[in-house]
């Protein structure tokens, strides 16, 4: 069971907090103003989560990307292409650039903090309740924020128990105001059933790998009993899938790219998608990934691609 004191972690979240307090320059003339009086494309599709808040449902996932220039010039051009969801990491090394991008680009648009979902994940080595409470301090402290949108466990990890003190931890920092919601990646159904059945707070969502090529059916089912959303990570098989003969007829045929096919897959299955880029261009296309329709005949075809192919597995993330 969680202690019921926590106010020595609550003086260190204020201090974060204090810090963090410079990024809510609020512009009451208009958030969607860009440099130049230029209007910032807002194709917000959203979607609801089981505590009633709402989640962009593409984001840019920055795995692999490095802690300095290169990722806040990728993040700035996603945000200047309408996206308004990141996902980070605590494991992905790179928060600090995630925060500078983050503040950068709402100074330079006026946008409140408030418009750009950020998510980050607590790593494995910090399971357990003060160790959960240190991390995501160390995470706020990094981004220069008040608060998450979303925090993750980043993976079940081995120990139940510590996971459960963990769990406990992001109860309590939910109640703090801290992270807005709470969720899971890679937990497999009897992680899920474990955690769900020793909660306080259902997870929002569990961010796992999904794609055309392996679609988890069995996982997907058991999250949709629940109200528990899926965020699709690697959506484009880490590239590895682009060159699908399948997948580029029907690109061919529809006038699109074959990353825009899979993302458009992912998203109309109702998933939140998380497509990573440092490329520009890749990320300006595929933020225009929802901007069409798959017919039903196309979605069933790719649907039939399931040959229960991942890059990484479940209980032991490296990512
Ligand atoms: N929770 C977890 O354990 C976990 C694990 C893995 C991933 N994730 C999340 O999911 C995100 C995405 O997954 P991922 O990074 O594994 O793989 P991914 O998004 O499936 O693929 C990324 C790769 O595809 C390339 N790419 C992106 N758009 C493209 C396009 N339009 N045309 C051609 N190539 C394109 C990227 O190259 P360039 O960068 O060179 O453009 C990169 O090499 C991660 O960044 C992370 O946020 C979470």
């Amino acid at each position: 069971m969680a202690p019921s004191a926590i106010s020595p972690v609550q003086s260190e979240m204020n201090l974060a907090q204090q810090k963090g307090a410079d990024l809510e320059r609020r512009d009451s003339t208009s958030p969607l103003q860009g440099v130049g009086g230029r209007k910032m494309p807002q194709r917000k599709r959203t979607i609801d989560l089981n505590d009633g808040s709402e989640i962009p449902q593409i984001a840019l996932g920055v795995y692999k990307a490095p802690n300095g220039q290169e990722t806040e010039d990728a993040i700035i051009a996603a945000l200047d292409a309408g996206y308004r969801h990141i996902d980070s990491a605590a494991r992905y090394m790179n928060e600090e650039a995630c925060g500078r991008a983050l503040k950068r680009w709402c100074e330079r648009t006026g946008t409140p903090r408030e418009e750009v979902y950020i998510t980050t994940k607590l790593w494995d080595a910090d399971h357990g309740y003060e160790a959960t409470f240190n991390a995501l301090v160390d995470s706020l402290k990094k981004f220069g924020l008040e608060y998450f949108d979303l925090y993750l466990l980043h993976s079940p990890a081995d120990c139940e128990t510590k996971r459960l003190e963990s769990w406990r931890a992001l109860e309590t920092a939910q109640k703090l105001g801290k992270v807005k919601s709470i969720g899971v990646s890679n937990f497999g159904a009897a992680d899920l059933q474990h955690l769900i059945q020793n909660a306080n707070v259902l997870p929002v969502v569990n961010q796992v790998e999904v794609h055309p090529f392996g679609q988890r059916k069995d996982l997907v089912a058991l999250c949709e009993q629940h109200n528990i959303k899926i965020e699709a990570y690697s959506p484009l098989a880490r590239g590895n899938k682009l060159n699908d003969p399948r997948i580029g007829e029907i690109a061919e045929r529809l006038g699109k790219t074959p990353a825009q096919i899979l993302i458009n897959w992912s998203a109309a299955r109702g998933n939140v998608v998380l497509p990573k880029s440092l490329t520009a261009s890749r990320i300006q296309s595929n933020f225009e990934s929802l901007d069409f329709e798959l017919s039903e005949k196309d979605m069933a075809a790719i649907d039939a691609l399931e040959e229960n192919y991942v890059t990484g597995s479940l209980h032991k993330s490296d990512d």
